[in-house]
């Protein structure tokens, strides 16, 4: 069985479809599954697709996907502004890591345009809505490529 690419998307992300749609979009977090299996098929990638409400969940993941994962794709939500702990966690491991948000960040509150995880992702995708999840995947197979 090869690695899958681990999707860990945090806190408030299984509110997608009801929560603020003129922020985040229609799409719920089963659409942006499906998208992203779709996706992960085209371009030969198993995938790993979870949500938790939960900052010590998240840490879980990221140290396990640093034994079983090629690579990560995370939203971390609101624990982007705010988690030394991610930050720790993703410096931990040595898989690439993939930042993805569905708004622009930088266009938002103040509150919004920092982000721990971002000097220790390998890149940043913020402001494409779903559609950064399928960019995030190509980027991460154009890099695990060879
Ligand atoms: C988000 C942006 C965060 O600021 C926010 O707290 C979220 C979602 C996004 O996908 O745009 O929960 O990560």
């Amino acid at each position: 069985m090869p690695k899958p690419v681990f999707i860990l998307n945090g806190p408030n992300l299984n509110m997608l479809g009801k929560r603020e749609p003129s922020v985040y979009g229609a799409a719920t977090l089963a659409d942006i599954e499906a998208l992203c299996r779709h996706e992960a098929d085209r371009l030969g990638l198993a995938v790993d697709f979870r949500q938790t409400n939960h900052e010590g969940t998240l840490v879980d993941w990221i140290q396990e996907a640093g034994e079983a994962a090629i690579g990560i794709v995370l939203n971390p939500g609101a624990y982007t502004h705010t988690s030394i702990a991610l930050h720790d966690a993703i410096r931990s491991i040595a898989v690439p890591v993939v930042e993805v948000h569905l708004s622009n960040i930088f266009a938002r509150e103040a509150f919004r345009h920092h982000s721990y995880v971002s000097p220790v992702a390998s890149g940043v995708l913020c402001g494409f809505g779903a559609t950064g999840y399928g960019l995030a995947l190509a980027a991460l197979a154009a890099r695990t490529a060879g």
